[in-house]
């Protein structure tokens, strides 16, 4: 049964949804009390800062191959759903999420901006507790990006990991890219080193992962095939480095269009330090 909490993060995602239909460009700006924006061009209940999305979405394009048939849970407005289809020619997906106001815009999105990608694609309104009653080992990969941290408890956040398993083929892959909690906190350490305030583990309605936590958790069930730290040089240079340097340090407000944000998502990647991070996990 659905918790009180659980009604909450609903209503909120639904409310995200819903003003993502007006134009409000300046939630752009640099906030770092939440990582999500909206826009007029139907970006919103997806990440503010867009080159942290691209990072997000160029690593999980690399782990899905030709001709599989993919399912994207909780795909608020289809953003990234719609940019894997256009970027893998051959790949079938689903995209689904509990919010009906996201599916509604992921809907208009597609037939307003993609109409080529209506036979490759489509979305419907589930919740990710409730997959294994309607599909049952049919999808070669799950894609979940922030998502599973939007569960309140670890304990419902397994139960998600398990219905995901039941939709998966043997062998299918689950790309989770989650919110970490040793990553945020490698991260607060070198903040604490330049004497700066700490980054939170998420907004209100989040629950970081432990790596500890999951890795026990998929003993039997999932072998661990990688772990991407796909942005870590990325979270050094805009969380901490122009964080500390320059932001908050003049009258102007900063947005995620300056130009180091692109810069920073060009160089080499190193270390654990992004706060979102993937596994890749192959259904035993
Ligand atoms: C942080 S947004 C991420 C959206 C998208 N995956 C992306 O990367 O742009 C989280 C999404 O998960 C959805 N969600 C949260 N809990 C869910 C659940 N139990 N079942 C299905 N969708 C859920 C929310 O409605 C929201 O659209």
């Amino acid at each position: 049964m659905e918790s009180e909490l659980q009604k909450k993060i609903k209503d909120y995602w639904d409310q995200q949804a819903v003003l993502n239909r007006e134009k409000t460009d300046s939630l752009k700006v640099i906030d770092w009390e939440s990582d999500y924006f909206i826009d007029s061009k139907g970006q919103g209940g997806t990440l503010k800062d867009s080159n942290l999305r691209e990072l997000e979405i160029q690593n999980v394009v690399r782990e899905i191959r030709k001709g599989e048939y993919v399912l994207d849970i909780g795909c608020g407005n289809g953003y990234s759903t719609l940019e894997y289809a256009k970027r893998l020619k051959d790949v079938r997906l689903l995209g689904i999420d509990f919010s009906k106001e996201m599916i509604k815009n992921a809907i208009s999105l597609m037939h307003d901006d993609y109409p080529q990608l209506v036979s490759r694609v489509r979305f419907e309104c589930h919740d990710i507790l409730e997959l294994s009653a309607l599909y049952e080992e049919e999808f070669d990969v799950v894609c979940s990006t922030r998502v599973v941290i939007n569960l309140p408890s670890w304990q419902l956040q397994q139960q998600a990991l398990d219905e995901i398993r039941k939709v998966l083929k043997r062998g299918g892959r689950l790309i989770l890219l989650e919110g970490s909690v040793d990553a945020v906190e490698r991260l607060n350490a070198v903040r604490a080193k330049l004497k700066m305030k700490m980054d939170r583990a998420g907004n209100w309605h989040n629950v970081f992962l432990r790596d500890e936590d999951l890795k026990n958790y998929i003993r039997g069930k999932y072998k661990l095939i990688k772990e991407i730290y796909h942005a870590s040089t990325y979270m050094l240079i805009t969380r901490v480095l122009y964080h500390k340097v320059i932001l908050g340090k003049f009258i102007k407000q900063f947005t995620y269009d300056e130009e180091i944000f692109d810069a920073a998502s060009k160089l080499p990647n190193f270390g654990e330090y992004g706060y979102h991070k993937i596994f890749v996990l192959q259904k035993i």
